[in-house]
């Protein structure tokens, strides 16, 4: 396939943005009635319900009536791999355990990609409203505003977002060293349960940065777009380039990147960044 046009962006976008919406007001729907919601296991410690299920059935449904030519590959359903091909890589509802215990975090993540690389992305915050989006080139916008990462330097300053690992603790030490370096010098660091929110957040400048040890390509597609289209960076934790075959992953606001990629690998003291 050749370079999609932005007109094929746009519209992937927009397919994306409904696809979001009715899977959102799904969400919201059940979350009325969560008492009686039946929380089936993934595993002891990682819960689903018909409401991930039915949502991911929704998004499905609108990608098949208005672009069918792109492969689903969601969390729930499967689908095959996130890199190859043109795919909507989907996760119907991110932020499932706040979902179940009505903590207000969480929300639908699309992404539709042409070979691993991002073309067009859409998280619906579904419990604070708004809808975040971006085509390749376009810049992000939360609904009709446009976005930016912040411009902070001062990493003494900094609000950091991350996710606690919870399914797989195999690192759990390596996690804990970052977590102790980091917290006497910044200003906060947040765990609010949503990955693709996190991202959202990076990309609206509320976080400086943000990190997880490991996220799937669901959890992370659409938010690497949204925070590099705010002028922001996603690295591993070598500094290379994220891509969406999920790994571990750092986002930043860029001017703070190579300072919290240092802490993180524990290169030496701290030191601020010099601004722009
Ligand atoms: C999870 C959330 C969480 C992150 C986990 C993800 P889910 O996604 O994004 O913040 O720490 O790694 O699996 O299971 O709620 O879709
Ligand atoms: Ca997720
Ligand atoms: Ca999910």
């Amino acid at each position: 396939m050749p370079l999609p046009t932005s007109t094929q962006r746009t519209h992937w976008r927009d397919v994306a943005i409904s696809a979001a919406a009715h899977a959102a007001a799904f969400i919201a729907q059940e979350s009325l009635t969560r008492h009686t919601i039946t929380w089936e296991e993934k595993s002891a410690t990682d819960f689903v319900s018909h409401v991930d299920l039915g949502a991911e059935a929704i998004i499905r449904r609108v990608f098949a009536e208005q672009a069918p030519d792109i492969r689903i590959v969601g969390e729930e359903l499967g689908g095959g791999s996130p890199v190859n091909g043109l795919v909507a890589i989907v996760d119907p509802l991110d932020g499932t355990t706040n979902f179940l215990h009505g903590f207000p975090n969480y929300g639908v993540s699309i992404c539709v990609a042409l070979d691993g690389v991002p073309q067009a992305a859409v998280i619906h915050d579904v419990s604070r409203g708004g809808t975040y989006h971006a085509i390749a080139g376009g810049g992000a916008f939360r609904d009709d505003r446009p976005l930016h990462v912040s411009t902070l330097a001062t990493h003494g300053r900094a609000l950091i977002g991350t996710g606690i690992p919870f399914k797989d603790i195999t690192h759990a030490d390596r996690y804990l060293g970052q977590l102790r370096r980091l917290m006497p010098v910044v200003s906060g660091v947040r765990r609010a349960g949503s990955a693709a929110l996190d991202l959202c957040d990076v990309t609206a400048g509320r976080f400086d940065a943000f990190w997880e040890l490991y996220l799937n390509p669901w959890d992370l597609a659409a938010g690497v777009l949204l925070v590099r289209e705010a002028g922001g960076r996603v690295t591993d934790l070598e500094g290379r380039d994220a891509g969406l075959e999920g790994g571990p992953i750092v986002a930043s606001n860029g001017i703070l990147h190579e300072w919290f990629l240092g802490v993180l690998r524990d290169e030496g003291p701290a030191h601020s960044p010099q601004p722009a």
